[in-house]
């Protein structure tokens, strides 16, 4: 038996037909063509599928659709914004990402990108740091260096005022 589900993605109202317990992870690549968010484990354990949700970072294996009816959801796609030239403009933090050669394998990329943003957007004086931010998101091949070293360099510009309303 499927529903309608209605929640607002990456800006704008969407609705979806869709059994209330598939996952969100599902119906954004199946239902919402948006195969930005990345499938690894499954269980809730690796991070590559984290998606922002009511300005959380949530893993969207773990989330049935029903549960975001109403909500804010985000994805690695919704982070692009257009310029004022037309063009498309990345994200501080993917720009970070590529600079730093944070972007190592793709497949937990777009999980560790969008649970470092839900982290950048937290007041300065959040508790934790970047590896306490990212300690849901697991890298099992190059490991967390470069993943680190480029939310801290977002974090710089953001200091220092670049991208700041994003
Ligand atoms: S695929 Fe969701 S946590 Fe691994
Ligand atoms: S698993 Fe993606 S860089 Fe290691």
């Amino acid at each position: 038996m499927t529903t309608n589900i209605t929640f607002q993605l990456n800006g704008r109202e969407k609705t979806v037909q869709a059994h209330p317990m598939a996952r969100l992870l599902d119906v954004l690549r199946q239902d919402c063509s948006l195969t930005g968010t990345k499938e690894g484990c499954g269980e809730g354990e690796c991070g590559a599928c984290t998606v922002i949700i009511d300005g959380r970072a949530v893993m969207s294996c773990m989330v049935p659709v029903c549960q975001v009816h109403g909500s804010k959801v985000e994805s690695i796609e919704g982070l692009e914004s257009m310029g004022a030239d037309g063009q498309t403009c990345l994200h501080l933090i993917q720009e970070a990402f590529i600079k730093c050669g944070g972007a190592q394998c793709g497949i937990c990329t777009p999980g560790m990108i969008m649970a470092a943003v839900a982290y950048l957007r937290q007041p300065e004086s959040a508790p934790g740091g970047v590896a306490e931010a990212l300690e849901g998101n697991l890298c099992r091949c190059t490991g967390y260096t470069r993943i680190f070293e480029s939310v801290k360099t977002a974090i710089d510009r953001m200091k220092t005022g670049a991208n700041q309303s994003r």
